[in-house]
């Protein structure tokens, strides 16, 4: 409210509660005051009057005359409007011309008179009957009428000395409090202001130490308080949504108000693919995070912008280099951009590839660091954060970054759109500050990455493992209570947000049941009916384990030889960054494990191990998971590892064993699976004898419960509740700029 109002407000009440309590209750009392004056001169003159007007009433000579002429000179001074006289009759027998007959003569035989106010049309009168005796003997009343209007008149004066006197009054009361006010609302303004945006927490080495004094007892109250029911609606709101694309849309529309949503990764969604007969072929990639986020862009009906990897892409796309996807049912678009052999070598191949993803994956393979390959990742970056900025409609889009392709792109954006919310999601994991700090580039990274809104990480071990990291070689402030870095400025909130799949899914709806899938699946891969089967669907990485899990498989056979020619596994591997030496040095290894193993233990129509290093679509994948036994996740490091969950997903039968590493993320949610560790050969192969003999009731329990999880923790909600963050994010800021200008407007004033 500007300082103006905050005066003439509480000015305007004082004076409303003067002009109606006040100068009435004035005025009454005055006015009795000056009856009860008169009622004491009234009898004053009549008991000085008594005497002589008996007297010249009972003379002889006493004559009316005589007696009129009395009543003018009691008149004359005393200002009395009028005298007269009545008798015991009642009877009116002297009266001064000017007395009124409203007064008459009703209380000539009160032997103690009367007073009492007459209201005549030209104002008040007061009257005092007086009682005239005479040697003892009543002889009637001495009726003396006042003119009250002088009374009126004072009365009026007195209401507007009062109203001056009590409004001046006012006035200095409300401008001291209005100063009062204003001092002391200023403090709370910029104490709750800084308390609200956390400025005073993360500004103060002891938290609440830069809070105002006398802020402080609450301070930490209020803000735990506040903590406690955002987190308390967030869990209830998050319940009691059925989490689908539905609810997506309705996040965008209400919490979002339809703000504009971006979302950038490497790896686009759809690649046009040129065959050798000249056709143009769609591929879907190989692709956790698009397994994942598909279903979301399709819900928000974003623009998805990524590279265009695919050899017709460039084909396949309109002047702005947008295509409309997917190509069935379009419902959004991606933007493509492209890049040159050197900088997909550089950016992609080196710097993500060689670099990062060992870095961070711990899979015993080392990272390689080259300053060209830096180079190139800086301008990709560079060049994705031009087009998010040409892409982006308003000045506050919602950003969705990708993976650690992009650890630059949130700083850069940051300085291209400053109001926009960038939620980065790391799909990988994060590692511990020691083994994070041989990257060359460590504070470039953790430079970019702290241009977010929002980081998302699938677990709290590598958030946690982020904090340590910029703790270690940042000057910033890490607040893990409230799980905020504040660095250079906008401060950046730090989340675990288990990422999950779509639920139902939709490779699922095209499946036939579960017999027919065994039956099919058996006869495709020339296996014996009743054989039991495993299965591995991986893209050919090393961190995937799979190399570990073709010696469990093998220490099964030597442990158990019962399984022999009882048991296959079939593994599916997308190829992968083949252009890499540890890539193709992994595939040739996996390719001679396997014929390695098959030559010991198979024979004419038995395989122990049947490898398909191909690219597989999601339905085929699908069948493969329904017609197995049992699903092997064995990664040495995953961020989730979307495949425990899909297996889960596929078996709508509720059977299947999922034997599941416990070095990935989704281990944390899908504790029915059996968790081994991969790098222990003879507990793997135990894991597998197990499931293998496991009970359809077992199967069952442990299907069903992670089949829950995975329904109520789907891919929907994982995004709603980045989402959901953002909205409040942007609400709060909101706020706090409307607080702000009021400070500013409070100051100006
Ligand atoms: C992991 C990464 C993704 C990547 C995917 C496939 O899931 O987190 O960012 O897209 O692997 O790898 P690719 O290099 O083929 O995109």
């Amino acid at each position: 409210m500007p300082l103006s109002l905050r005066f003439v407000v509480p000015l305007a009440l004082a004076l409303a509660a003067i002009a109606y309590a006040v100068v009435p209750l004035v005025d009454r009392l005055t006015f009795q005051w000056f009856v009860r004056d008169l009622d004491a001169r009234g009898a004053l003159i009549a008991q000085t009057a008594q005497e002589p007007l008996a007297e010249l009433m009972g003379s002889p000579r006493g004559s009316r005359t005589r007696v009129l002429r009395y009543f003018e000179r009691i008149m004359h001074g005393e200002r009395i409007y009028a005298l007269g006289f009545c008798d015991l009759r009642e009877q009116l027998l002297y009266a001064t011309s000017a007395f009124p007959k409203a007064v008459g003569c009703s209380a000539s035989g009160e032997p103690e008179g009367r007073n009492w106010v007459l209201q005549l049309a030209d104002g008040p009168l007061h009257v005092s009957a007086n009682p005239v005796s005479y040697e003892g003997t009543l002889l009637g009343q001495l009726m003396i009428v006042h003119d009250m209007s002088f009374v009126q008149r004072r009365s009026e004066d007195t209401k507007k000395y009062v109203l001056w006197l009590f409004a001046a009054i006012a006035a200095v009361v409300a401008l001291i409090t209005v100063v009062i006010a204003e001092i002391s609302w200023r403090g709370w303004v910029a104490g709750l202001t800084a308390l609200l945006s956390g400025e005073t927490l993360l500004r103060s080495p002891l938290g609440f130490k830069g809070t105002a004094p006398e802020l402080r007892p609450i301070a930490r109250d209020l803000q735990s308080l506040l903590r406690d029911i955002e987190s308390e609606r967030r869990t209830r709101d998050e319940s009691q949504t059925t989490w689908g694309p539905d609810a997506l849309r309705r996040i965008l529309r209400q919490d979002l108000k339809g703000d504009e949503v971006l979302i950038v990764s490497n790896r686009e969604p759809y690649i046009h693919v040129r065959r050798k007969d000249n056709v143009i072929d769609i591929q879907r990639p190989a692709s956790g995070l698009v397994t994942a986020l598909e279903p979301i862009v399709r819900a928000c009906s974003g623009t998805w912008i990524a590279h265009g990897a695919g050899n017709a892409d460039r084909d396949t796309v309109d002047k702005h280099d947008h295509v409309m996807v997917p190509p069935e049912h379009p419902s959004y678009r991606i933007r493509r951009v492209w890049l040159s052999p050197e900088e997909e070598q550089g950016y992609y191949f080196g710097f993500a590839n060689e670099g990062l993803w060992p870095l961070c994956h711990i899979a015993h393979t080392r990272p390689v660091f080259r300053a060209p390959d830096w180079e190139h990742y800086q301008t990709v970056n560079r060049r994705f954060a031009d087009v998010v900025a040409d892409e982006a409609r308003t000045e506050d889009p919602i950003i969705l970054v990708q993976d650690y392709h992009f650890a630059l792109l949130p700083r850069m954006v940051r300085e291209r759109l400053p109001r926009a919310t960038i939620i980065t999601f790391w799909h990988i994991p994060w590692p511990n500050p020691e083994a994070f700090g041989i990257l060359p580039w460590r504070e470039e990274v953790l430079d970019g990455l702290l241009g977010s809104s929002i980081l998302g990480f699938h677990t709290q071990f590598h958030c946690n493992n982020f904090f340590d990291t910029v703790d270690r070689f940042l000057e910033a402030r890490v607040d893990r209570e409230t799980f905020t870095i504040s660095y250079g400025g906008n401060p950046t909130e730090v989340r675990r947000y288990p990422i999950s799949i779509e639920w139902p899914p939709a490779a699922l709806q095209v499946q036939a049941p579960v017999p027919e899938c065994r039956t099919r699946v058996r006869q495709r891969l020339g296996l014996a009916a009743d054989v039991k089967l495993g299965v591995g669907v991986d893209r050919l990485d090393y961190t995937k384990g799979i190399l570990e899990r073709f010696s469990a498989i093998e220490r099964l056979l030597e442990l158990e030889p019962r399984w022999i020619g009882q048991f296959s596994f079939v593994q599916v591997a997308a190829p992968s960054r083949s252009s890499i030496e540890e890539y193709q040095n992994l595939e040739a290894r996996v390719r001679a494990l396997a014929a390695r193993i098959n030559e010991r233990f198979g024979r004419p129509g038995y395989t122990p191990i049947v490898l398909r290093i191909e690219h597989h679509d999601a339905a085929e994948v699908y069948e493969l998971y329904r017609a197995a036994e049992l699903c092997v996740v064995s990664s040495l490091h995953d961020g989730m590892n979307l495949v425990a969950k899909e297996f889960v997903a596929a078996r709508d039968d509720e059977h299947g064993v999922l034997i599941l590493s416990q070095f990935t993320g989704a281990a944390r949610e899908l504790a029915e699976a059996l968790t081994i560790n991969p790098y222990d050969i003879e507990q793997s192969a135990a894991a597998l004898h197990l499931a293998l003999g496991m009970s359809p009731d077992e199967q069952r329990a442990r299907m069903r419960s992670m089949r829950h999880l995975v329904q109520e923790f789907n891919v929907y909600r994982w995004a709603g509740r980045m989402l959901i963050d953002a909205a409040r994010m942007r609400h709060r800021r909101r706020v706090m700029a409307r607080t702000r200008a009021a400070r500013r407007e409070a100051g100006a004033a």
